[in-house]
């Protein structure tokens, strides 16, 4: 099969994006990362995405009187690029319709819990890590997920859980669950690249 072209869209630090760099780079994807996209200018992904001379391109919100004609700029980054997946590694925007549905089932999206809890609108970043802690709950982890319509409510691909401990507070949880994050998303991604992904409704069958 021949490699998967990959888009990573992301908003911060990037070590998700690392990761997936990092596996490509070991010959366990079959995949290329030919573009990283940012909608923040000073997000430290796009100088990770430089120094393993990755096409990063930042896309300025404010030069763009509305969503749609932002999201618009991405599809056409994402076409020039010739994309066959698209992956949001800590992308803090919402997707226009037109966008999710040009890459049905080709978005994958990594989210710090176990969905359907403490997930969904509000819940991104560190904020997640506080309801959980909040909560009580004694079990988190990481989802992946296909990216629909909605938010963080696309088929999921893979979890794994992650134990709350009594003196975990949120730098100690997200430092574990991002571990995860990690593991979970190249998984993911080597599975999409090997075509063993199968969507059966809101199910995803791993052939
Ligand atoms: C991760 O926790 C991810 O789950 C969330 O945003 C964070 C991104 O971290 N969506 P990084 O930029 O990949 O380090």
């Amino acid at each position: 099969m021949s490699p998967i072209n990959i888009a990573v869209l992301i908003s911060g630090g990037g070590t998700n994006l690392q990761a997936v760099i990092d596996e490509i780079d070991l010959g366990n994807i079959n995949g290329e990362i030919k573009v990283v996209i940012s909608n923040r200018k000073n997000a430290y992904g796009l100088e990770r995405a430089k120094k393993h001379n990755i096409n990063a391109e930042y896309v300025n919100k404010s030069k763009y009187d509305n969503d749609i004609d932002f999201n618009r700029e991405i599809v056409n980054i994402l076409a020039e690029n010739n994309i066959d997946l698209i992956i949001l590694a800590g992308y803090l925007r919402i997707l226009s319709e037109d966008l999710v549905n040009k890459y049905k089932n080709r978005i994958i999206n990594i989210h710090p819990s176990l969905i359907p809890s403490f997930c969904g609108k509000g819940y991104y970043g560190q904020m997640v890590h506080q309801a959980v802690l909040d909560y009580g709950v004694k079990v988190t982890g990481a989802t992946v997920h296909f990216v629909d319509e909605g938010t963080d409510t696309g088929a999921i691909i893979l979890q794994e859980t992650v134990k709350v401990d009594d003196n975990d507070n949120v730098e100690s949880l997200q430092k574990k669950v991002l571990e995860v994050e990690h593991k979970t998303l190249v998984e993911a991604i080597k599975l999409y690249c090997d075509g063993k992904l199968k969507i059966d409704g809101r199910k995803v069958i791993i052939k």
